[in-house]
């Protein structure tokens, strides 16, 4: 009882569980694998006009570079060192970013990769990011520095030195996760340097780290590490702000590794999230769109004020990590355009808009042969800029779905709604489904094989409101559907199944 009380009372003067976003912002997007000069643009001229807290970006930190395949964008996740040179752009360039990003209120949060270094295999030389020296055989990242006595080979117990049963917790977290070199966070030394590349971050101004890898770190090196964490930089939050953490931990259920084993540290991702939300929008299992009157902890995920969540992300979106089939990324642009309004619309987590690249897909047996492909690139692997589209779309296989209107209008609807209560549900048995929040906004699905044709109680004061979905208010006029809600509350409406985007949204700022 006493160790509970002390592990909770740790847990709360560490724990990071706010996003600490500005101006009422509420979501975060993931610019996967964008360079740093083209992020600081869209913070500028795209993110805070439209609304957007906060952006998730792809490693800082120095890491190997491999050319078979051809500059993958997992060799970010094989860093070699902790200095601030990427595909993404040098230090200097970072730093622009951040403050620019930070000038107009718009969050940073770096993906920290701490759990591991390079592959076994990395060889020698000094094929890296920043052209530091490094050799993986012999464990020897000088540039840290690290030598072989900072590794955990020594405590893991397979015969291949990697993890091999996921069911034993010792393999997990002290074996090498596909033959990465695991750093042994418990060792003084090392959370030293760990946390000295999260601090200068921190002094840089991010606003806090997605925590790569959880699962293969003890909870208590964790809290280890965040417990040396600065406050975030005062030029840009309040005196004594904690970084915001969301720790990467795949619980899909059946092992002993739980994400509630990470929830006292700081949020974590809810991997059921996505996989349930695609296994029922696709209707897999008979499931159906009435079923999420439920949806969060009714549907056996962590506590709302612990969760990170996102239809897909950079590891699902092409069949690596957790979900499997069923999760939806913008290859099904018409599905996920619903998931990601039902997500932002749906009270619970703090939530993540992916925005990805286009790869040529290469699909044997349901397993892409090309999912290793990295960003748009030129010929000598540098990232190719993100060009914008008259139309305000973006260019060069940059899919920007958080650019797409539907999407982009609802995370404006999230903001508006933000600290109302889930409401007024309605559902027709089936997969029809409506629902608000408190007075402020009203979101209706028709992913039934026919018309949607009710009137439904909407709880928004009486007025003509604008659909964000299949247009939006410009000025005094509306460039979609109208929505009439009468005195009672209660509006009219009609979805044809054919529709473009099956769905309407409403909100307080969207009334004419
Ligand atoms: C790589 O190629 C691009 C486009 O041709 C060029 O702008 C860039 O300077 C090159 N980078 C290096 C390091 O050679
Ligand atoms: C609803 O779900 C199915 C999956 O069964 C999908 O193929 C269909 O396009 C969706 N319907 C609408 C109206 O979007």
């Amino acid at each position: 009882m006493k160790l509970l009380i002390l592990t909770a009372l740790l847990g709360m003067s560490f724990a990071q569980f706010n996003p600490n976003t500005k101006h009422g912002r509420t979501s975060i997007v993931h610019l996967f694998e964008w360079r740093w000069a083209d992020i600081a643009a869209e913070c500028e001229r795209y993110l805070a006009p439209n609304g957007f807290g906060g952006v998730q970006i792809s490693p800082p930190s120095e890491s190997i570079i491999v050319t078979n395949p051809s500059y993958p964008w997992w060799q970010r996740y094989q860093p070699i060192g902790y200095n601030l040179c990427s595909r993404s752009g040098n230090e200097n360039e970072l730093r622009d970013m951040i403050t620019r990003c930070n000038n107009v209120g718009v969050n940073i949060y770096v993906d920290a990769v701490i759990n591991h270094m390079c592959g076994a295999g990395g060889g020698e030389g000094t094929h890296s990011s920043c052209g530091s020296y490094f050799n993986a055989n012999k464990k020897d990242f000088p540039t840290v520095p690290y030598s072989n006595w900072d590794f955990n080979d020594g405590k893991c117990n397979t015969g291949s030195g990697n993890i091999e049963n996921y069911n034993d917790v010792n393999q997990v977290r002290n074996c090498r996760l596909v033959s990465l070199l695991d750093l042994a966070l418990e060792k003084d030394y090392v959370r030293g340097k760990v946390t000295g590349y999260m601090n200068k971050l921190i002094d840089m101004g991010v606003a806090g780290f997605r925590v790569d890898a959880c699962k293969h770190m003890w909870p208590g090196d964790l809290s280890g590490v965040y417990g040396r964490l600065h406050s975030l930089n005062t030029k840009w939050f309040p005196s004594g702000s904690k970084p915001f953490i969301f720790q990467e931990v795949i619980d899909l259920g059946g092992e002993p590794i739980t994400s509630n084993q990470y929830t006292g540290l700081g949020r974590v991702t809810e991997f059921k999230y996505g996989a349930k939300l695609g296994t029922t929008i696709r209707k897999w299992n008979n499931e159906k769109l009435s079923y999420l009157k439920n949806w969060g902890e009714g549907y056996g995920m962590m506590p709302s004020d612990k969760a990170l969540v996102f239809v897909d992300n950079h590891d699902n979106q092409r069949g690596h990590g957790a979900g499997g089939g069923s999760i939806l990324t913008f290859w099904d642009a018409r599905l996920y355009k619903m998931a990601v309004a039902l997500m932002l619309a749906h009270p619970y987590g703090v939530t993540r808009v992916m925005s990805s690249y286009r790869w040529s897909r290469n699909i044997v047996n349901g397993q892409d042969k090309n999912d290793w492909m990295g960003p748009p690139s030129n010929g000598n692997g540098s990232t190719k800029p993100v060009p914008i589209n008259p139309d305000s779309t973006c260019g060069d296989n940059w899919v920007c779905e958080h650019r797409w209107r539907q999407i982009r209008n609802m995370v404006i609807f999230r903001n508006v709604v933000n600290g109302q209560p889930f409401s007024n549900w309605w559902d027709n048995g089936n997969n029809q489904i409506a629902f608000g929040r408190g007075n402020r906004g009203f979101i209706v699905i028709n992913n039934d094989s026919g018309y949607l044709d009710a009137t439904l109680n909407t709880g928004m004061p009486q007025g003509t409101y604008c659909d964000v979905i299949s247009g939006q208010k410009e000025g005094s006029r509306c460039t979609g559907t109208q929505v009439q809600v009468g005195g009672d509350g209660r509006a009219y409406f009609k979805i044809s199944h054919t529709a473009d985007d099956p769905f309407i949204a409403i909100h307080a700022n969207s009334k004419l």
